[in-house]
C-alpha cells in the first residue's frame, strides 16, 4: 500500500469488549459499511439493525434520542439541527394541503411565521387565538376539523400558562393532534399530559452552554416513524459532534435547571418589590395570574422572568446596557444570564388586538436567568434600574 492509499485506509484500533470508554465516542462518520452487499441489502430492507448513512441514523444521535425520549416519557425521538427545524419538520410531516392548524398569538415568532407564511403557501389554513381564550379554543376545535394544535407553556416572554388538560381533552375529542413546544419547561415537565408530540430546542437547556444548536421531536413510536420517513428525504439532521456536545450538556441539565429556577424566583421577588417595576411575570410568584395552574402542571416554574418597567424603550435600553452580568443577546437557558430590552421585542407583526392579547408593551423586559451567584444578579439589577432612571 502506497502512502497516498495508506492515509485513506489508516490502521484500525480495536477496543477490547471488556475495556469500555466511560464517555461514548463521537461517531463522526457519515458512512457505515457492512461486510457484504447481502447484509447491506438486509439493512436497507429493514430486516436487520445497523447504521448506513448519517442523514438516516447515527449511533451518537441514537444515544441522545433514547435519553431524551425517556426523559420526556415517550417512546421515540427524532433529532434535527435546530429548535425551529422541529416546528417546520413536524408541521410539514403531519399536515397536507387543505388541513387546518390551531396556533397561538403568544407563540415563538418563527412558529407563527411558519404557520402564517410557510404552511399557508401549501394551502394549510390556521386560526390564531390567545392561549388564554378557552372559549375560542373549544369553539374552533368543536366547529372546524383541525389537524394540529401547536402550543407552548410557559409562553415567551410573559410566561402565560396553557391549560394543557383543557386543550388536549378538546383536541382529542375532535381528532386533532397536539404538538407542544416544551422548550421553556424542559424534558422533566408535562410528560404526564395527553400531548401527542413534544418539541424542544436543544440549543437552550439541553446543551446549556450556548455553544451548539439542535432540536428534538419526541412522540409515540408510530408518529416518529412516519415523520422520520419524510424527514430523511428533507434532510434537517443533527451533526454527530453537536449531538455529542448536547449529550455532554445533559449530564448537568438537572443541576443547572434547578439552580436557574431558584435564581429566577429570587430575582422575580426582588423585582416585585422595586418601585420602578410595574409588574413581574414569573409563574412561581403567587401574584402570577396562573400560579395555581402552573403549580398543578409543572415541577418547577422555569428560568425566564419578564417584567414591565415603569418607562419605555429609552429606559429599557439604558437598563439593559447598564447591566454587567446580563448580556443583550438572543436565546435563553444557558449558564449565563441574558436580557432582552423592550425595543427588541416590539412584536411588529401583531395587529393591535393581538398585541393587546400578547401583553407585550413598550416597557416589557425579558430576563433569562443563569447559574451565577444570586446576590450578584440582584445587585446588578438594582444598579441598572437606578441608572435607567437617572
Ligand atoms: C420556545 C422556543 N421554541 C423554539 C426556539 C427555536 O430554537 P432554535 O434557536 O434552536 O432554532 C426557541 C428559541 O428561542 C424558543 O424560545
Amino acid at each position: 500500500m502506497k502512502h497516498n492509499t495508506f492515509v485513506n485506509h489508516p490502521p484500525e484500533v480495536e477496543v477490547p469488549s471488556d475495556n469500555r470508554p466511560l464517555v461514548a465516542p463521537i461517531y463522526q462518520s457519515v458512512k457505515f459499511s457492512f461486510d457484504d452487499a447481502g447484509e447491506t441489502l438486509r439493512y436497507l430492507r429493514g430486516e436487520r439493525e445497523g447504521f448506513y448513512y448519517s442523514r438516516t441514523s447515527n449511533p451518537t444521535l441514537r444515544q441522545l434520542e433514547l435519553l431524551l425520549a425517556q426523559l420526556q416519557g415517550r417512546e421515540e425521538c427524532l433529532l434535527v439541527g435546530s429548535g425551529v427545524a422541529t416546528i417546520a419538520a413536524t408541521a410539514l410531516a403531519l399536515c397536507k394541503q387543505g388541513d387546518h392548524i390551531l396556533a397561538f398569538i403568544e407563540s415563538y415568532p418563527p412558529t407563527r411565521y411558519i404557520v402564517q407564511h410557510v404552511l399557508a403557501k401549501y394551502g394549510v389554513t390556521h386560526s390564531l387565538l390567545s392561549i388564554e381564550d378557552r372559549d375560542a379554543i373549544e369553539r374552533v376545535l368543536g366547529e372546524r376539523s383541525t389537524r394540529l394544535a401547536l402550543f407552548e407553556s410557559p409562553t415567551n416572554p410573559v410566561t402565560k400558562i396553557a391549560d394543557i388538560e383543557h386543550l388536549t381533552a378538546h383536541a382529542r375529542r375532535s381528532g386533532c393532534l397536539t404538538v407542544m413546544d416544551n422548550t421553556f419547561a424542559g424534558f422533566h415537565n408535562h410528560g404526564g399530559f395527553d400531548v401527542d408530540v413534544f418539541l424542544h430546542s436543544l440549543t437552550k437547556y439541553a446543551s446549556g452552554h450556548g455553544d451548539v444548536m439542535g432540536g428534538a421531536i419526541i412522540a409515540r413510536r408510530e408518529l416518529i416513524a412516519g415523520m422520520r420517513k419524510d424527514l430523511v428525504s428533507l434532510g434537517p439532521t443533527l451533526d454527530p459532534h453537536a449531538a455529542f456536545l448536547i449529550q455532554r450538556g445533559m449530564k448537568t441539565y438537572f443541576l443547572r435547571y434547578e439552580r436557574q429556577c431558584a435564581n429566577a424566583l429570587a430575582v422575580s421577588r426582588f423585582l416585585q418589590g422595586h418601585a420602578r417595576v410595574k409588574r413581574v411575570f414569573y409563574p412561581g410568584l403567587e401574584s402570577h395570574p396562573q400560579h395555581a395552574l402552573a403549580k398543578r402542571q409543572m415541577n418547577d416554574f422555569g428560568t425566564v422572568v419578564s417584567f414591565e418597567l415603569d418607562g419605555g424603550f429609552e429606559q429599557g435600553n439604558r437598563f439593559a446596557e447598564a447591566l454587567r452580568f446580563f448580556s443583550i443577546a438572543a436565546s435563553l437557558g444557558s449558564t449565563e444570564s441574558l436580557v432582552t430590552p423592550p425595543q427588541l421585542m416590539s412584536g411588529q407583526e401583531y395587529t393591535p388586538e393581538q398585541r393587546a392579547a400578547s401583553l407585550i408593551t413598550r416597557g416589557t423586559v425579558r430576563l433569562s436567568i443563569g447559574i451565577e451567584d444570586v446576590e450578584d444578579l440582584r445587585q446588578d439589577l438594582a444598579q441598572a434600574l437606578d441608572q435607567a432612571f437617572v
